[in-house]
């Protein structure tokens, strides 16, 4: 029986400067798809997988994730007193109980692997996940939920994959693969962010990890890497051939909510799959004149 993944580290310290300047004085992470803030999605992922403990690793300017997930006395009683029960119970199922959210702060912006060792002390020695609000997954199944699924069978290390096109491997951590079994590809090498012609395939990971607390020793060391930056691909690049590593090639379309494109295709997307609002956008683009 593998030890269960009882937390997750959701890294929300990004300044968000692509999207300025609505997040001038907003969190990148509060930004609404459809009606419901990035954040939120990721919150409800992890809880769909079994997630209990969810670390919000943070930075200045971001309270408002927190008051997300906490009381606001004032709306809510002004809900009541207007009978809108539905919607006060709908924002009161979003509340954490109390004590199974935690919040630290990256102090100073290092790289996604500087932020996830910032939540060691708070993981301890067990496996966890990691999640990039960034990178949202429209899927039946939920995505880390896939994943858990497949950790139980096979344990180590699991990030999720999918192909992206040549040209982009420098955005992204890329894999070296070598045996596919079903959804699942062995991990031979890591590499973060490489030029396109060096890229040893076209195999990305994307904002869903499961991770052993080997990592956390690997993330100690500090080493820069690309950009200059605390990387998490080199730390577990290390823990490759000492433990079971795979890619997941989850099920599911990801929207990459970093990039304005992507942010206004999940819009768009999830807002086709709400009954109450196909109609009408679907209307709307019919109306548009696309050949302009
Ligand atoms: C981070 C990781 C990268 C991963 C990507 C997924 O990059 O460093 O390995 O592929 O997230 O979205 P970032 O997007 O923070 O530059």
């Amino acid at each position: 029986m593998k030890q269960p993944v009882r937390k997750a580290i959701l890294p929300v310290g990004g300044l968000g400067t692509r999207f300025l300047p609505a997040t001038k004085a907003m969190p990148k992470e509060m930004l609404p798809v459809v009606d419901k803030p990035l954040i939120q999605y990721a919150v409800e992922e992890a809880r769909a997988a079994g997630i209990e403990d969810i670390i919000f690793v943070t930075g200045r300017g971001k309270t408002a994730i927190e008051d997300h997930f906490d009381h606001s006395y004032e709306l809510e009683s002004t809900l009541a007193a207007r009978g809108k029960t539905e919607t006060l119970e709908e924002l009161r199922s979003v509340l954490p109980e109390e004590g199974q959210f935690s919040y630290t702060r990256q102090q100073v912006p290092l790289g996604l692997g500087h932020a996830v060792w910032c939540a060691r002390n708070l993981v301890g020695d067990e496996p966890f996940a990691v999640m990039l609000a960034d990178d949202l997954v429209h899927a039946p199944t939920p995505c880390l939920k896939q994943m858990v699924e497949a950790y139980d069978e096979v344990g180590g290390n699991l990030v999720a994959v999918m192909d992206v096109p040549r040209a982009h491997t420098n955005r992204y951590g890329i894999l070296d693969p070598g045996a596919e079994r079903g959804r699942l590809v062995a991990i031979q090498g890591l590499v973060e962010k490489p030029a396109p012609e060096k890229a040893p395939s076209t195999l990305s990971i994307i904002g869903r990890y499961i991770l052993q607390p080997a990592v956390f020793r690997h993330l100690s060391d500090r080493a820069p890497g690309a950009g200059g930056e605390i990387q998490l691909t080199d730390a577990m690049a290390k823990m490759i051939g000492k433990m079971p590593f795979h890619g997941y090639r989850f099920s599911g379309v990801r929207y990459d909510c970093g990039d304005k494109v992507g942010f206004l295709a999940a819009n768009i997307a999830l807002s086709l799959d709400r009954a109450d609002l196909r109609d009408g956008i679907k209307s709307f683009i019919r109306s548009l004149d696309l050949n302009t």
